[in-house]
């Protein structure tokens, strides 16, 4: 498949006699992309009804006659400031009962159906006029739903919904009071109408009332997008995109991904490594110039699964942001290695955000392809660095892997609901599983829990609510826990006791949640941090605490793991589970990454340092690509 470069752009931001310079230079750069609109309501649309289109034509006639292909984005993650007038209950609303006001982005509340036409309207103007535009090859609907924290809203109409979604789910209200558990502390409700959110209690509200709670946000996330898909179905046949976000578990991406053709993310990898991560001083030192050499693969994974299949990256970062609490600069080579490690992965697109760093507002300090003052900033060379070499290199097979990680997003919310242990973090954990996998050279495919799994050798499931029905005829090799099976859909405690794996002897009897100074040694060395678990049974113990406490156990390929292992001690469980599987692995240097595809092999460096491995010297930023 050829793999292509592209960029995001504001023509609203320039003088538009800028546009075609610009196109010219994008298109001189090698890139094919270019995304524009997002943000442009108020362009489009300065009052009520009074509708600017013609700019957008204009704009879309100049990069789609230089030779780009358009990728419109619906702007509702804007919406104008008269919309507030409109509609002065559509603003999102913060658990301690504030609205969150005009004035930067995201403000609206999922569950307000006036906003909700308001965007059903807006996107179907634009679908009609540009749906069938030459150039415009590709839609995307709003902006990174759920950023700044958007998922949630605790307005009037979001309790109007909440009550409504729980009527439909659980049919009366006695249903619902056995789900939850509402006997305890006299929760009982007699009618959905008394059902308020899970904010302003007095101490904490039932966590199952917090989990249906995410449950439903989640659900109406799902449905915003539904709309504008639905409309733009209607009017073109290009593919629906939306750019989802690193580290951002607050909706079911998968169910989102299911309305849409293709998957994308936002990847910022110097940004994240400083706000997003849980990581040693050492660590972000060591990577303050290249990002963790984990994060960005583990989203490259995930969403080529909530795209099924097909997935790009819609920002990547050019230069130093404006937005993390410390903001460096690239090492020289980095916006060339993540382009290439994101085509490694599978990525049919990577655009770079943004073309030109703008000199006002909220990112004045954000790095673009070019300065402010149109000069080309460091990675302008690196774009067209890989532009040349997609053009001269062979295609990049498609991702290959034997094994897979189930990455859940309700299991997310519910251990945010429940955590037990203060730091226990659903995707923490799921990601130090996929940096022991990938230590050891694995390719890892990241799956939803309902897929089917008989094409791989080997799963691992940590941390999953309930243990997937997929596992239950699974011929290969599985790791499964900590925590595991161990709550219903409703949050309580399954009796029996979980995990309940067929085929495996094995109860969780007790846990324990430790603080970070706490560690449970293994007999053999290493340690569990933060988790661990009582097992009781009759299966196999294969290993074994200190203390004598079993700390594994097993019926034949199926495994369970009764704690959350330090960051060398998974690798060592895994490197053992991988030999149950017949699979190769291979203890990688430092900050050198591998990833397999069908046709070649991809090496990368994140170490600030050059390294020598098999043969290969591959120096910092760069990369190596050998055919198998
Ligand atoms: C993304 C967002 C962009 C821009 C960028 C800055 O989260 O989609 O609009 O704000 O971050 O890094």
């Amino acid at each position: 498949m050829k793999r292509v470069l592209g960029v995001c752009y504001y023509p609203e931001h320039w003088e538009e006699d800028r546009w075609a310079i610009d196109a010219a230079q994008m298109v001189e750069a090698g890139l094919k992309w270019v995304r524009i609109g997002e943000f442009a309501w108020s362009r489009l649309e300065p009052g009520p009804g009074d509708l600017h289109l013609d700019w957008l034509a204009r704009a879309i006639d100049v990069l789609g006659e230089a030779g780009l292909q358009v990728i419109i984005g619906t702007p509702t993650a804007t919406p104008p400031r008269w919309m507030l007038d409109k509609h002065p209950d559509m603003l999102a609303v913060e658990a301690e009962g504030n609205a969150r006001g005009f004035g930067s982005r995201r403000h609206y509340c999922f569950s307000h159906e006036g906003y909700k036409n308001e965007c059903r309207r807006i996107t179907e103007i634009l679908a009609q006029h540009f749906g069938k535009n030459p150039h415009v090859k590709a839609w995307q609907t709003d902006n990174e739903y759920g950023c700044h924290e958007t998922t949630v809203s605790y307005s009037a109409a979001a309790t109007r919904a909440f009550q409504d979604w729980c009527a439909q789910t659980y049919q009366s209200t006695d249903a619902l009071n056995r789900a939850w558990g509402n006997i305890f502390w006299s929760m009982e409700y007699d009618s959905f109408d008394q059902i308020a959110l899970p904010n302003l209690t007095v101490t904490e509200p039932n966590p199952a009332h917090i989990l249906a709670f995410r449950r439903f946000s989640s659900d109406q996330v799902v449905r915003f997008n539904r709309v504008q898909a639905d409309i733009l179905r209607q009017h073109t046949d290009a593919p629906l995109i939306h750019n989802y976000m690193g580290r951002v578990t607050d909706f079911d991406h998968y169910a989102v991904g299911a309305d849409l053709d293709i998957a994308s993310w936002d990847s910022y990898p110097i940004g994240f490594l400083s706000d997003r991560l849980e990581a040693t001083e050492d660590h972000k030192a060591r990577y303050l110039r290249q990002g963790d050499p984990d994060m960005q693969a583990f989203h490259h994974d995930l969403y080529r699964a909530v795209g099924k299949g097909r997935w790009w990256v819609m920002e990547q970062q050019p230069g130093p942001v404006n937005w993390a609490p410390y903001n460096p600069a690239p090492l020289p080579g980095m916006a060339r290695l993540w382009a290439w490690e994101a085509f490694a992965h599978g990525a049919e697109a990577v655009l770079y955000f943004r073309w030109r760093q703008a000199p006002f507002a909220q990112e004045q300090m954000h790095a673009g392809l070019l300065r402010p003052d149109a000069e080309p900033a460091p990675a302008l060379a690196e774009a067209c660095q890989v532009a040349s070499e997609l053009a001269k290199w062979p295609e990049v097979g498609t991702a290959n892997s034997r094994a897979a990680l189930i990455f859940d997003y309700a299991s997310c919310w519910a251990w945010e609901a429940q955590p037990q242990g203060a730091d226990f973090d659903m995707f923490r954990l799921a990601f130090e599983t996929y940096r022991a996998a990938r230590k050891l050279g694995l390719s890892l495919d990241i799956v939803a829990p309902d897929t089917d799994l008989s094409g791989y050798d080997m799963v691992l499931a940590p941390g999953l609510l309930e243990t997937p029905q997929t596992l239950e005829n699974f011929a290969g090799t599985a790791l499964l826990g900590p925590r595991t099976g161990s709550k219903t859909t409703d949050l309580s405690i399954p009796l029996p006791m979980g995990p309940n794996i067929k085929g495996l002897d094995c109860t969780v009897a007790r846990v324990e949640s430790l603080p970070p100074s706490a560690r449970i040694e293994l007999e053999n060395g290493g340690a569990f941090l933060h988790w661990f678990e009582e097992l009781d049974g009759n299966a196999e113990t294969t290993l074994t605490t200190k203390s004598g406490a079993a700390a594994m156990m097993r019926a034949d390929k199926l495994h369970y793991m009764a704690g959350w292992p330090d960051a060398e001690t998974y690798v060592d469980i895994l490197e053992m589970i991988t030999e149950k599987a017949e699979i190769e692995t291979t203890r990688l240097p430092d900050g050198l990454r591998r990833r397999d595809t069908d046709t070649h092999r991809f090496w990368f460096n994140y170490a600030p340092n050059p390294i020598t491995f098999e043969n290969l010297t591959i120096q910092p930023a760069d990369i190596k690509i050998e055919k198998l």
